[in-house]
């Protein structure tokens, strides 16, 4: 294992001493609090699905309702809201490496991707293959099928696999890619294991064989730094619920280069794309800009809430989010080895920290009902009560992994020693009673993706090397004490 202890820090360890010393010492530890975290107690690991609300959204929600809207009414259009799409983007630009007048922020990812990609194929005509890797998110395949389909029956969309379900095969990919490919689409970082393709080595195999390259930046926007423009990319999109903070079912962004949008056409030819749409002429004639890629009217509500979660990535700075996340990253994956491998638990995602992204992905063959018991701790009377229930007492043997190994916990200490939040002092694993001391429980939200991966959020903004350490514990205790065991393993809609 590396140490990536920051000078002054103590070697990497799963003592409470040096969480502690690492929330100390974090620069970004002053960006916590502009975000509305809900409760005291509450471990938020699942930013990478659901960025939480910060406080200055609400202000920005606030003025743009009840000044803007409220007030100014429809002058507003010209005043504020017009051109914001097109302002949006371009201060997304320089998160994906991107250039003024080449991002614009418009309906959702898989809009987005379905304009970009059927102007992609017109843009290759003759050619017919599309390429892409059975680890992406299905929305992208379902809407690449759709448009094959509307194209013709000479149209194949062939998709690379995976050995272990967390790498693509590169080989194989490459192999795909031939003078037929119109097109390759990807997500720069997998929505389940976390890897990070090489966007420019990846977009550089593609254009060998004269095709473009489209890439989906959901899971890598405001995680990792993006130099689409360097990498010499085409074409890319992303959403802004994530790592961007925008809110629930916030507008997308996409990005195409420079050169190509004289060339690439959208297939939704609404009127705000048009040139002139308040002539109301009756041919449709492109902007010619960006602008191009619009359809109908934006969702400006939404749209405008994106600004505050877009301002403090960049005020931050991608480079020490990337290097506190990379950090944080090792920390997680040395804690699952240290505390977790022994009941049950394996990691999911790449073990080389320049080919991941920033949430870290576990699995168990139980991870679903884990979930479910992070999410919805018992607490006092309530964990006692169940505790008995389930386990009548040491010594029975559930066929779990953790009572084959013999594990044993080693007893670790809360930092907080007293305060009444967290997991209890020592770990007892399956005895009696021992919950009664444990006062009210953390709760952790992470999130589950079928089958079996658990996806913990590194976040640095708001993640801290104690809710890390907290998380796993809680992790660790669920498992040993069988707490799963009272949840059904039916699964939600969501997560
Ligand atoms: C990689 C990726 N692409 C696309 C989407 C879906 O985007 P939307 O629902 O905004 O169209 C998601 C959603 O989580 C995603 O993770």
């Amino acid at each position: 294992m590396t140490d990536l202890a920051a000078p002054g820090i103590p070697s990497i360890s799963t003592d409470w001493a040096y969480a502690r010393e690492c929330d100390e010492a974090d620069p970004l530890a002053c960006y916590r609090e502009r975000f509305l975290l809900p409760e005291e107690g509450l471990i938020y690991l699942d930013g990478n699905s659901l960025g939480p609300l910060m406080h200055a959204t609400r202000e920005v929600v606030e003025e743009l309702t009840v000044r803007q809207w409220g007030e100014e009414l429809i002058e507003s259009w010209n005043a504020h809201w017009w051109d914001l799409p097109v302002q949006l983007g371009d201060l997304v630009a320089p998160l994906v490496g991107a250039s003024p007048g080449e991002v614009v922020m418009a309906d959702s990812t898989s809009v987005n991707l379905y304009k970009l990609a059927h102007g992609a194929l017109k843009l290759r005509q003759g050619r017919t293959r599309v390429v892409s890797d059975t680890l992406n998110f299905p929305t992208d395949l379902y809407i690449l099928q759709g448009i094959l389909k509307e194209a013709g029956p000479q149209y194949e969309l062939v998709l690379a696999g995976s050995r272990d379900g967390i790498h693509p095969d590169l080989e194989e990919l490459e192999a795909l890619i031939t003078e037929e490919t119109a097109l390759v689409v990807l997500s720069a970082v997998l929505f389940k294991s976390g890897y990070f393709y090489d966007m420019a080595a990846v977009t550089e195999m593609a254009h060998r064989k004269g095709a473009l390259v489209l890439w989906d930046l959901s899971h890598a926007t405001g995680a990792v730094p993006l130099a689409l423009d360097a990498a010499g990319a085409d074409l890319a999109v992303g959403c802004t619920y994530k790592y961007l903070n925008g809110g629930p079912g916030s507008p997308a962004f996409l990005y195409v280069r420079k050169d190509l949008q004289p060339q690439l056409e959208s297939p939704l030819q609404g009127w705000f794309g048009e040139r002139n749409p308040f002539r109301f002429g009756l041919a449709y004639a492109p902007a010619e800009s960006i602008r191009k890629y619009l359809a109908g009217t934006p969702p400006i509500l939404s749209m405008a809430a994106v600004k505050p979660g877009v301002k403090i990535l960049l005020e931050a700075g991608m480079t020490r989010i990337r290097e506190k996340s990379l950090r944080q990253g090792e920390y997680l994956i040395y804690l699952a080895g240290e505390l977790l491998s022994p009941l049950g638990f394996s990691v999911a995602s790449p073990t080389d920290p320049a080919r991941r992204g920033s949430h870290i992905a576990l699995r168990h063959p139980e991870v679903f009902r884990i979930c479910q018991a992070l999410i919805h701790p018992l607490n006092g009377e309530e964990a006692k009560g169940e505790e008995l229930r389930k386990n009548p007492g040491p010594g029975e043997h559930s066929g779990h992994p953790s009572d084959e190994n013999g594990f044993q916990s080693p007893g670790i200490s809360h930092p907080e020693g007293n305060s009444g939040w967290g997991v209890n002092n020592e770990i007892d694993p399956v005895v009696p009673g021992s919950l009664e001391r444990m006062g009210k429980k953390v709760r952790v939200i992470p999130d589950f993706r079928a089958p079996d991966n658990i996806r913990l959020a590194i976040t640095p903004l708001y993640t801290t090397w104690s809710n890390l350490l907290t998380a796993v514990q809680r992790m660790r205790e669920i498992a040993e004490r069988r707490e799963y065991l009272r949840f059904s393993p039916m699964q939600k809609p969501v997560t």
